[in-house]
């Protein structure tokens, strides 16, 4: 816990009820002080009070000097992990107590080895290729899946996909589960609590019957940040699940983050934000050390901070007059250039007193 920095500490605490609000977005907040005073716990403080819906991103000011990236890359990029994104999908699911699980089978005329001639909605060769072994010969055509809720019961009509999703889960008679219509995703919750009386495994779990219609429609929220996007567009296999609506939109076969990269990414950002579909949150971007920067991250800096998506920029400092890195005699509260620190609210913390130490 923190001790004393009573007036530093009130005004963090105005500062996080300032970004819960919303009322921070593009602006600047410089703590400033002797060194020992906690400026540093003081953010990290800032953070853990926000919790983890707001993107937090910490850095140095000297982790801008590196060889091989750019100083204004390195910003943007950390700019980036402290934009959040709340999505908000419709899916369509369907969920129930299973009462029917009926594959079809189609003999397949070529014979079980053969599987190039066999239905084309397989989504994958693996899955297909595991669908003809079990098989013998014979392919599921579709899987005909009964499903009771508390309001009603539905006979379902499914693609072969899901049954093999059906069997990977372990789905019997009687189960409740849940299926995702948009990917095919299957999840057991459990077995029917009106089973439960009649064999009572200690393993198994017991679930109420949902509520409900069979085919609802969920919303699912899903928070992401901006350079969760670029690095999950950059490489279109990994991370497809993590923004799915993105996925839909964009086939970049990209393998690197450009700046083309991000305009693309912003551009559906702003379409997503316009159709209520996505929520800006800006998060806090800490850049400690502040006087380690030099003029032209100042400049890349200030841009960055006017533009229509920005975190909330925290830095700290315990230089008091100094000269801008970058320029031979330009002197400056804090080696911070005046026109930025006029965005800037400045907390200061104090050396702390005798009395304080004991
Ligand atoms: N008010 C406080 N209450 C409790 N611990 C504190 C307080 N202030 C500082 N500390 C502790 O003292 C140590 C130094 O604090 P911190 O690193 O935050 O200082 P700083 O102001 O960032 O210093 P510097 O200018 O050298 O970066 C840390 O271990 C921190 O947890
Ligand atoms: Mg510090």
């Amino acid at each position: 816990g923190l001790v004393g920095q009573e007036e530093a500490r009130e005004a963090c605490g105005i500062v996080v009820d300032l970004i819960r609000s919303k009322k921070m977005a593009g602006r600047g907040v410089l703590l400033a002080g002797p060194p020992g005073t906690g400026k540093t716990a003081l953010a990290l403080a800032i953070a853990q009070e926000l919790g983890n819906k707001v993107p937090f991103c910490p850095m140095v000011g000297s982790e801008v000097y590196s060889t091989e990236i750019k100083k204004t890359e390195v910003l943007m990029e950390n700019f980036r992990r402290a934009i959040g994104l709340r999505i908000k999908e419709t899916k369509e699911v369907y969920e129930g107590e299973a009462t029917e699980i009926t594959p079809h089978e189609t003999e397949n005329p070529m014979g079980g080895m053969d599987f190039i001639n066999i239905e084309k909605t397989y989504h994958s060769f693996i899955a297909h290729l595991g669908l003809v072994v079990s098989c013998y010969g014979k392919t599921v055509s579709h899987v005909v899946l009964g499903l009771k809720t508390a309001k009603g019961t539905k006979q379902l009509k499914l693609d072969p996909s899901i049954y093999e999703n059906l069997q990977k889960e372990k789905v019997e008679i009687g189960d409740v589960i849940y299926i995702e219509a948009n990917s095919g995703a299957v999840k057991r919750m459990g077995r029917s609590d009106t089973y439960a009386t009649e064999y009572d495994l200690e393993a198994e779990e017991y679930v109420p019957i949902p509520k409900g219609d069979v085919h609802k429609r969920r919303e699912v929220i899903q928070d992401v940040t901006l350079h969760d996007l670029d690095v999950a567009n950059a490489r279109p296999q990994g991370g497809q699940d993590v923004v799915s609506i993105m996925g839909q939109l964009m086939k970049p076969k990209k393998t690197e983050i450009t700046d083309k990269l991000r305009a693309e990414i912003n551009k559906v950002v702003n379409k997503y934000i316009d159709q209520g579909v996505a929520e800006l949150v800006p998060g806090v971007l800490f850049i400690d050390e502040i006087h380690m920067l030099d003029i032209e991250c100042f400049t890349y800096l200030h841009r960055a901070l006017e533009s229509a998506i920005a975190p909330i920029v925290i830095f700290a400092t315990n230089r008091g007059h100094c000269t801008i890195k970058g320029t031979e005699d330009i002197v400056a509260p804090h080696g911070i250039p005046l026109d930025l620190l006029d965005r800037i609210l400045i907390i200061k913390t104090m050396m702390y007193t005798n009395e304080e130490m004991m």
